[in-house]
């Protein structure tokens, strides 16, 4: 599998701490069946040449361990003004990650959308689950032009009800292109595997391995990614989930 959105570079953000931390992270990763991950730090001013030197200390070991690491950032909404050459897409694709943060959208984001377009750009919403609450929202990104990742921690029940419920609206109605983990260290880790069995089970082997593989491998090509409406959710599988994961 390939993991579009984890904070894995040692030191840079509040994901791995030190190298050490970030080579259990790959060790985590590689056995949890991720093959390739971009790495995602949170954005913040003047930090290319940190990351830059982060992933360098991090792209030998990755190797050793049987993972191919890109790098990338992951954008919060006053991050995304400025030239849009200087920001850093997924692995040096035409795709940004955005985090928007809240549940309405900002009343500059059309101006913005349009003129990242017009650089060439196109945005994928990091796990908007978590923070939008109406599917309204989604439609109106979505005719921004704007792809939908997904957090396997919100489809697994790990942020709350709420959110997995959102999650799940969201797949129903064709808002989910990629699965990834927003792994930040020891105690978030990747369960891509896990989250890969729920969504086959739940809404069939084909949207799993889209949105777990096939759009990955587009966007590594700098490719569209492929939207899947899948069947309704069978209940009774996430309600196993509420009864025996507690929230
Ligand atoms: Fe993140």
């Amino acid at each position: 599998m390939i993991d579009i959105h984890c904070h894995v570079l040692p030191g840079v953000d509040d994901g791995a701490s030190d190298l050490e931390c970030a080579v259990q992270m790959l060790e985590s990763a590689a056995a949890n069946g991720i093959g390739r991950i971009i790495c995602t730090p949170h954005s913040a001013p003047d930090m290319a040449e940190k990351i830059n030197q982060a992933f360098s200390k991090l792209d030998p070991l990755a190797v050793s361990l049987g993972i191919r690491i890109a790098c990338g950032v992951e954008y919060s909404y006053g991050h995304l003004h400025g030239d849009p050459k200087e920001l850093r897409s997924l692995a040096g694709t035409s795709f940004l990650l955005l985090d928007l943060g809240c549940p309405e959208l900002p009343p500059t984001i059309v101006e913005l959308f349009f003129s990242l377009e017009c650089s060439g750009l196109q945005i994928i919403i990091a796990h908007p689950e978590r923070y939008l609450k109406s599917l309204d929202t989604c439609e109106e990104l979505s005719r921004l032009g704007a792809f939908f990742q997904l957090n396997a921690g919100s489809i697994l029940g790990e942020y709350g009800k709420q959110c997995r419920r959102m999650a799940e609206k969201m797949i129903e109605n064709g808002y989910c292109h990629y699965v990834a983990s927003d792994a930040h260290g020891r105690n978030r880790t990747f369960r891509l595997r896990e989250c890969r069995q729920c969504l086959a089970q739940n809404f069939g082997e084909e949207f799993a391995s889209q949105v777990l593989g096939k759009n990955q491998e587009l966007l590594l090509n700098n490719q569209l990614p492929i939207t899947l409406v899948p069947q309704k959710a069978n209940r009774k599988f996430f309600c196993f989930f509420r009864k025996n994961k507690p929230l």
